[in-house]
């Protein structure tokens, strides 16, 4: 069975102790408890986040990491060092870190056979610029990502991956793809993970939408069928609107 899950993807906000008050007013939150909630803050902070949510329903995620295990890569951090200090889930793909840090289908097919080796979690992200959906090209630019970084694993490797379907125009533009839009897009992945895999699979794959996910548009993107939660961006920075949004399935 596929999990719902609302994971918050902080970026490069919130200095240490930033982290610290947003987390003290993540745990006054309550939560109804139908979905697995996940924060992604800074790597500076991850530790200290892993330390504050022990004992949580709170998982503490990476944002990124390199593919290698250790070595001469400044600035970089491996898929050891994440899970050294609890860290076992990583979002690798992210349109930023396509765009400003030119990372390619190939290089994070590597991150992601790194991360399963390490036996952690992928929340992997992919998604159209504005020009494809314009161009009608947007079901084919996400097959090619998926494929490339994806459709050389093995059938058993996946239940260590979550799909996010991030559509570049709709990321911290206030845009959002209309709950028809990620209904559609969604269907469309889960049928080519059938077509190269299994239908099993394809049902067991949990598909997250991410793109100006708010309180006010969260329920009616998560009541879609193949909408199993969100990647939240902005409105993860917010206590109660993360929780407004963890609530809404
Ligand atoms: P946003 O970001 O919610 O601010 O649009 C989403 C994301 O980048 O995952």
């Amino acid at each position: 069975m596929r999990k719902n899950i609302v994971a918050g993807n902080w970026k490069m906000n919130n200095d240490l102790s930033q982290t610290q008050a947003l987390i003290a007013d993540l745990k006054q939150q309550k939560e109804a408890g139908r979905c697995e909630i996940m924060i992604a803050p800074t790597m500076p902070n991850l530790y200290n986040a892993c330390e504050l949510l022990r004992d949580s329903k709170i998982e503490v995620i990476g944002q990124n990491m390199h593919f290698a295990s250790h070595g001469a890569y400044t600035g970089e951090v491996s898929a050891s060092m994440l899970k050294g200090i609890g860290v076992n889930t990583v979002i690798l793909g992210h349109s930023e870190r396509r765009t400003y840090f030119n990372e390619t289908d190939e290089m994070l097919a590597q991150k992601v056979d790194a991360a399963l080796a390490h036996e952690m979690r992928v929340i992997f992200c992919f998604g159209e610029e504005l020009k494809d959906r314009k161009a009608g090209n947007h079901e084919a630019v996400v097959a090619t990502q998926i494929k490339n970084a994806l459709f050389h694993l093995p059938e058993r490797a996946w239940k260590h991956i979550v799909l996010a379907y991030e559509p570049v125009w709709a990321i911290g533009t206030g845009e959002t793809a209309t709950p028809e839009q990620a209904q559609e897009m969604h269907a469309f992945i889960r049928k080519a993970i059938e077509n190269q895999y299994s239908a099993v699979l394809a049902d067991n794959t949990s598909i997250l939408y991410g793109g100006s996910v708010k309180p006010n548009n969260a329920k009616s993107i998560f009541s879609k069928p193949d909408v199993d939660g969100g990647l939240i961006g902005g409105a993860a920075l917010q206590a109660e609107d993360f929780f407004t949004i963890v609530n809404a399935f």
